[in-house]
């Protein structure tokens, strides 16, 4: 939270164009006690936090990093609201190599990064993996718990927004399906360095993202927050870990009720630097 809270209060500062001083003065405080907050030396006392929301023009629950940034945050709210799984509940083939590279021979702790309505998180579950698993939308999550009572697992699931949740915790596995195209790309050297530095060592990322390529035409979603990464751009992040599985392909979706084509790029990675 701490750690979480000190960055949300520096960048929607800096958005702002905002200084410390120019903080501190609308809060009537010192420009010291914002340096603290900003470095999470010190937390904001609780009564002052409206009035930090409001200075930074978010909601307290978005300075805290548990909201999402529209009323209807997640594209597929209304399709998760249905009795039909939007995703299936089968798992995908990310799962199936995660599983053969890094099986879960004591109980590995596995971080589902955008899980939906769940499908693949209680796959790990089932598996013995111990699974946690966030997204921004509430529908998705309910029914990501409704498929894990079904299936008799745990999986424990929480809301909340990509582009201001940072890990705080380790895990053996940080795994990720269609979903790091909704980071902003100013926001992927921080979120990338963020989601390094919580893998043990020896642990691994398994991660699948759309990426750009002029012969795939854009997919028929018009969704507000896209941005498919550069063909190649997320091994870059991992060029220090040893690459154990990077691939990029093309496949057919039908996601709108529309035939359509992406391109992806998979990408597994382990904490392990050779010689070292
Ligand atoms: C293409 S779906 C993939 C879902 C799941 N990984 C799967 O493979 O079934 C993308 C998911 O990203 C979630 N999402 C979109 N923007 C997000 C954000 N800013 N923070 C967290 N999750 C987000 C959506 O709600 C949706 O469930």
């Amino acid at each position: 939270m701490r750690e979480i809270l000190a960055g949300n209060i520096s960048r929607y500062r800096k958005d702002l164009g905002f200084t410390q001083e120019t903080l501190a003065e609308q809060l009537g405080i010192t420009f010291q006690a914002v340096s603290k907050w900003e470095t999470g030396q010190t937390l904001p006392d609780t009564m002052l936090l409206p009035a930090l929301a409001r200075a930074l023009r978010v909601s307290v629950d978005k300075l805290l990093g548990y909201d999402a940034f529209s009323e209807n945050a997640s594209y597929y709210e209304d399709d998760y609201r249905k009795e039909k799984y939007f995703w299936g509940v089968e798992p995908n083939t990310t799962c199936l190599k995660t599983l053969e590279l890094m099986p879960p021979s004591r109980p590995l702790k596995l971080l589902d990064i955008g899980c939906g309505e769940g499908k693949d998180a209680v796959f790990f579950a089932r598996c013995g993996y111990d699974v946690s698993a966030f997204d921004i939308s509430e529908a998705g999550l309910e029914k990501a718990k409704r498929l894990a009572d079904k299936a008799r697992v745990h999986v424990r699931t929480f809301r909340a927004d990509l582009w201001d949740y940072r890990l705080e915790e380790n895990y053996d596995i940080l795994y990720s399906s269609g979903v790091l195209h909704y980071i902003k790309p100013e926001l992927r050297d921080e979120i990338m360095a963020n989601y390094k530095s919580h893998v043990n060592e020896g642990g691994c990322v398994s991660f699948h993202v759309f990426v750009e390529k002029p012969f795939i035409a854009p997919a028929p979603e018009k969704e507000k927050y896209v941005r498919y990464w550069k063909s190649g751009e997320l091994f870059t992040y991992f060029h220090d870990w040893t690459i154990e599985h990077c691939t990029e392909y093309v496949f057919n979706c039908m996601s709108s009720g529309r035939p359509h084509r992406h391109a992806a790029n998979r990408l597994f990675a382990r904490n392990v630097r050779e010689g070292v």
